[in-house]
């Protein structure tokens, strides 16, 4: 007893401390959003994150919400679509407080089977308008664009078409690369809501006629790089991130991008939410607004070249700029749990 008493105490001693230090560093305003945390801490709670975002990144975050706040986070990293299966499959009697996905449609799709709870209207708020569901039950908590990554050495910027659409043509049989994974179902809806259900079937069909099939992006940039293929459809933090490693221009690739406009300048985005089920709903609601803070988000953004969800952050990382490029008309609250995306690709075989 005796010890636990000490415990508590030291605890409570060093989040005084770490309120002095942040009221030191960053101000006022932050030692009074920090106090809250502290009575969190106070109750020695420990809330439970399922994600699917990257590895790395999650890590972050989770560390830099944990030294802020005192509260500890365990993780139960997966593939996004794996853990949404699970949540699913395990209901009002999952462990997780939370879940962050990699990418929207699987955390959409909880939201349609009515096991998230709606997010903090200060947290929506705090993000750009289009960057959260249409009904209020996920958040992002970081942005990119679809681009054309090619290989310099096999074809020309020049030479690449201005149109997402004419990337599956037979003319690029055994050229073009591909991954059903992370953007492709967000691509797959845009190009339904812009182009119709018909084209987009027949775009899927001859993408699997034509192209090659890649497990993951990381595969698929390395395939790219490599030379095995000379252009794919990806995500653009792969290589950007690459790129800030090891310095752009030794690399063989390079990003190209389609038209403005296009519904392949597609932006899309992670999405994070609280489990309807959680005993913890305070304590998971200041997890996500931690997320969008700019703390949480200086912490997203610092190892991978996505984009902040809100304004006043700024990535490491040479990015261009989304209001210059990713202007399709279809935003990330529109793609909502791309159901039909996913049966017209198993419908065209690629699932
Ligand atoms: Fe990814």
């Amino acid at each position: 007893m005796v010890d636990k008493i000490f415990d508590v105490t030291a605890k409570l001693a060093m989040s005084r401390r770490e309120i002095l230090q942040r009221t030191l560093l960053l101000g006022g305003a932050a030692a009074a959003s920090a106090l809250p945390m502290a009575h969190a801490q106070a109750a020695d709670e420990t809330l439970v994150l399922y994600s699917g975002e990257h590895r790395e990144t999650t890590e972050q975050l989770v560390a830099a919400f944990t030294k802020a706040s005192g509260v500890k986070v365990t993780v139960r990293n997966g593939s996004s679509s794996e853990l949404a299966s699970q949540l699913a499959e395990e209901g009002a009697n999952s462990p997780a407080d939370l879940f962050w996905s990699e990418q929207s449609p699987n955390i959409a799709a909880l939201a349609d089977k009515g096991l998230l709870a709606p997010v903090d209207a200060d947290t929506l708020n705090a993000v750009y308008p289009s960057f959260k569901a249409a009904d209020g039950t996920w958040v992002a908590g970081s942005a990119r664009y679809r681009a054309v990554l090619y290989n310099k050495k096999m074809i020309s910027d020049a030479d690449l078409p201005v149109h997402i659409l004419d990337y599956a043509d037979a003319k690029w049989k055994d050229k073009i690369a591909f991954c059903v994974k992370d953007g492709f179902m967000e691509q797959v809806t845009a190009l339904m809501i812009l182009e119709g259900k018909d084209k987009a079937l027949a775009w899927l069909k001859a993408l699997k006629d034509n192209g090659r099939q890649y497990p993951g992006n990381g595969a698929l940039v390395k395939a790219v790089e490599a030379g095995e293929m000379a252009f794919g459809l990806t995500n653009n933090y792969y290589w950007d991130t690459m790129a800030k490693e090891q310095g752009a221009d030794t690399l063989n690739t390079a990003l190209h991008l389609v038209a403005k406009g296009d519904s392949g300048a597609l932006v899309n985005v992670t999405a994070a939410g609280v489990l309807k089920s959680t005993k913890k709903m305070e304590l998971a609601q200041k997890f996500l607004a931690y997320l969008v803070s700019e703390e949480g988000q200086s912490a997203v953004v610092a190892s991978i070249a996505e984009y902040p969800v809100r304004p006043g952050v700024t990535s490491p990382f040479k990015l261009l700029s989304l209001s210059d490029y990713g202007q399709s008309k279809v935003t990330p609250g529109d793609i909502g749990a791309a159901t039909e995306a996913f049966a017209l690709s198993r419908e065209a075989g690629l699932v």
